[in-house]
């Protein structure tokens, strides 16, 4: 049997296509009979996708917590199948389904970490974190689906029902290889695995079973239906479960809260200087600006907010009035890296005024009529391109001869980018264009190309090309930047957007909790955790109300105590780790290290909890490159800090466990020798560390150390504090005596600051101990 799956994507193509319709590759006649599918060059294939520039596939991992997502697809019926088939016809049937479940999971790069027989269970944000790991596998469970479909299709005569089920969910794991000896695999450990096993079990022939916060991070572009809640075997709480039904959208443009959004606060600046290059283009200059800046930053929202507001942004008259701007929007798709022009297609599309879902025929109608209007007789000279482009079929005779079949695939890229040149140049002469061009940093090859020849058009033609992207000097968006940068600098403006300052940043947190007078320690709270990040912010907000750290009596705002851990909330975790994936190992691991320091490090100290020969201050330097921490201070001392603790604290709960102690003891001990002559003032965090390290009798020793001398500052509430934790260490060690000292001691710090109940409360314990 003669199978058309594209060597690069595995997309199954119509047997008599020439080049992948999925990712345009050349195909490979094969023959699968031949073919030995085993699970290693499956897993080969499923990481072949790569589509985030992260590192060579095969770092080394030693084991690592993380968020993961799980999807498990299983063949309905199995058993009853292969005992009507003979063997080798059932090896047939299990490999063409294996094939196409491998297929779907690498386009969205997702792994395969095991064949389990008839089923698959494969990672998503395994090696590596994507933002978007549970979309991505809940668009790799519908594509599976789908081609399931087709596949029953193909297996008519030999079975009679061919489905499958599939169970996603997501949650940390330990991640690393395990086995013994010769035989290891890279597998996830955790509850996680099993509850999505478990959803794969309840899934019905054909659908796809997710779990609740699977379903809320997909439900802004996949349409969800409500299963409600199963008793699963096992589990204690039951199960809230969803069936995916079907893409709802594309991709949604703005990060954020789902629901209502907050209105628009500050960005002065930033206004002003896209409205400046806005008003150039409708007097007929061509323009060319990036907006740069980080996930969440507000990019989208800033191009939005100046769309919506445009006319009294631009007051005056200009030859083009503003409301005559035709905007095309394009948008890469972060696991869209390897479908070639994606993004310009988009463009294509919006000028057509259709949607990606319109059926062949009307798009090929819709197409003719707009080259021709444009190009009149030259038409047939751009048509078959823009066709190929766009996956449309040009029968032979209908628009001339289609030249495209014999040219080498070089001429027809050359042609592709000249057609394309020609129609945006022509689309702008008519009416003052602008190309959007969204989330650059994931954009397709091919794309990249067309929009870097597209550059020098704006020397002719009243179009602005405005790239929206995040910083990532390593992936080809950069080289744009740079090029328009230095070749059309008449025409280029650059808008590099920072933290919202703390007004603006504390004016959108009244935005967000409808409240303008919050309690400081509120503020405080979210403030420093979102370090001027308008999505983190939103995020941080919605995670302490989901959590029932602050709650919202008669309109007023309160904090209800239940703040002591406020981890990381889920949307954010894979943003954050995603950046962190990017790194190189020995770059990351001293990231971790870090971590584990705290939010701002000396470099005295990393240095000596490092171990011995790593390129230390290369590591910095390329941590500062990316923006993950900053130079904090060069005198006294050399010290770096964390641009975000919440970075901090994603890079810090990627360690195991007992890395994790392993290494607080290392800092404690390095702190403790770095600074012998001024130990005094590091008494609480050499305390911290100890604990951490569980180094019982250091911890202790330092803590009440601490809270000795926090006590002689008069400093109740914090010597309070480390007089608990001691006894939090001391109670269980059975330790009477110096637990009494030690209930002693808060007695009295109590009593100093006048708090008599829980002054009493302390000397009474301290009594019952003798
Ligand atoms: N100045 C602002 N006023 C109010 N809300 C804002 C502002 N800037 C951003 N936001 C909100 O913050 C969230 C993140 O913004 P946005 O999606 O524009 O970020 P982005 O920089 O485009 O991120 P990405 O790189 O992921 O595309 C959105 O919910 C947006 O509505
Ligand atoms: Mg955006």
């Amino acid at each position: 049997m003669h199978q058309l799956i594209c060597g690069n994507c595995q997309t199954t193509n119509a047997t008599d296509s020439i080049f992948c319709k999925h990712c345009g590759q050349k195909l490979v006649r094969v023959d699968s009979s031949k073919e030995e599918v085993n699970l290693h060059s499956l897993r080969r294939s499923a990481s072949s996708g790569n589509q985030e520039n992260f590192p060579g596939p095969n770092r080394e991992i030693e084991g690592e917590r993380k968020p993961v997502t799980i999807l498990f697809t299983d063949i309905v019926g199995s058993t009853a199948i292969a005992e009507k088939l003979d063997p080798e016809e059932w090896k047939e049937v299990i490999q063409g389904a294996h094939r196409r479940v491998t297929a779907a999971i690498s386009r969205y790069d997702g792994m395969i970490a095991q064949l389990l027989g008839d089923g698959v269970l494969a990672f998503f944000g395994a090696p590596h974190t994507h933002e978007d790991d549970p979309e991505r596998a809940a668009r790799a469970a519908l594509d599976i689906q789908a081609s399931m479909i087709e596949y029953q299709r193909e297996l008519l005569g030999l079975v009679q029902e061919f489905k499958m089920r599939v169970g996603i969910h997501s949650g940390e794991v330990v991640l690393g290889e395990i086995g013994a000896g010769e035989h290891t695999e890279y597998l996830a450990i955790g509850d996680a695995v099993n509850i999505a096993s478990r959803l794969e079990g309840l899934a019905e022939p054909g659908q796809i079973v997710v779990s609740e916060n699977i379903a809320q991070r997909i439900s802004a572009t996949i349409e969800l239906q409500d299963l409600g809640e199963f008793a699963a075997k096992g589990k204690t709480d039951p199960l809230r479960v969803y069936a995916l039904l079907k893409i709802k959208v594309e991709s949604s443009l703005i990060q954020g809260l789902s629901g209502e959004r907050s209105s628009y606060v500050g960005r002065v600046d930033e206004i002003k200087n896209l409205g400046a290059s806005l008003l150039s283009l409708c007097r007929g200059q061509g323009q060319i600006v990036t907006i740069l800046g980080e996930a969440g930053i507000g990019k989208s929202r800033l191009l939005e907010h100046v769309r919506d507001q445009l006319t009294k942004i631009i007051a005056e008259d200009t030859p083009y009035p503003p409301a005559s701007i035709h905007w095309l929007d394009g948008r890469a798709l972060s696991f869209g890296g390897a479908l070639s022009y994606w993004m310009i297609s988009q463009l294509l599309f919006a000028d057509l005024g259709l949607s990606a879902q319109i059926p062949k025929v009307k798009l090929k109608v819709a197409l003719r009529r707009r080259v021709t209007a444009l190009f009149g007789e030259a038409a047939a000279e751009i048509l078959p391109y823009l066709s190929q482009l766009l996956d449309l079929d040009l029968a032979p005779g209908e628009d001339g001869p289609n030249p495209i079949q014999s040219l080498s695939s070089e001429t027809l890229k050359h042609q592709t980018l000249q057609s394309l040149s020609n129609y945006f140049s022509k689309v702008a002469q008519v009416q003052p264009t602008v190309l959007v061009l969204e989330d650059v940093h994931w954009a397709d090859p091919s794309s990249l190309r067309a929009i870097e020849e597209m550059l020098a058009l704006t020397d002719r033609a009243p179009l602005m090309i405005l790239l929206l992207m995040r910083i990532n000097p390593n992936h080809g968006s950069w080289g744009i930047k740079l090029k328009a940068e230095t070749d059309f600098p008449h025409r280029y403006t650059e808008i590099h957007m920072r933290q919202l300052p703390t007004t603006d940043a504390t004016e959108f947190v009244g935005q967000l909790l409808r409240s303008q007078a919050l309690p400081e320690e509120i503020l405080e709270v979210i403030l420093s955790r979102s370090e001027g990040n308008p999505f983190y912010l939103e995020e941080v907000v919605r995670h302490l109300i989901e959590q029932g750290s602050i709650i919202q009596e008669n309109g007023i705002w309160q904090t209800t105590g239940a703040s002591g851990d406020l981890g990381i909330p889920d949307s954010l975790h894979g943003v954050l780790l995603a950046r962190i994936d990017r790194l190189e190992g020995s770059v990351r691991s001293t990231l971790q290290m870090a971590s584990v320091i705290g939010k701002s490090f000396q470099y005295r100290l990393l240095e000596a909890i490092s171990d011995g020969d790593i390129d230390l201050d290369g590591h910095l330097s390329q941590l500062q490159r990316v923006g993950l921490v900053w130079e904090k201070a060069r005198l006294p001392e050399l010290e770096y800090i964390f641009k975000h603790s919440l970075t901090q604290e994603a890079a810090y709960s990627t360690l195991l466990h007992e890395r994790r102690r392993e290494l607080h003891q290392r800092v404690g001990q390095a702190l403790s020798g770095i600074f012998t002559d001024r130990e005094e003032e590091f008494y609480g965090l050499l305390a911290h560390h100890f604990e951490a390290a569980e180094d019982h009798e250091k911890a202790l020793a330092y803590l009440i150390q601490a809270g000795d001398k926090t006590r002689h500052e008069d400093a109740h509430i914090e010597a309070a504090d480390y007089y608990q934790r001691a006894l939090n260490i001391l109670e269980p060690l059975g330790d009477d005596q110096r637990a009494r000292a030690t209930w002693l001691k808060l007695g009295l710090v109590y009593q100093t600051n006048f708090e008599f109940d829980a002054a009493h409360r302390a000397y009474e314990a301290a009594f019952a101990l003798e």
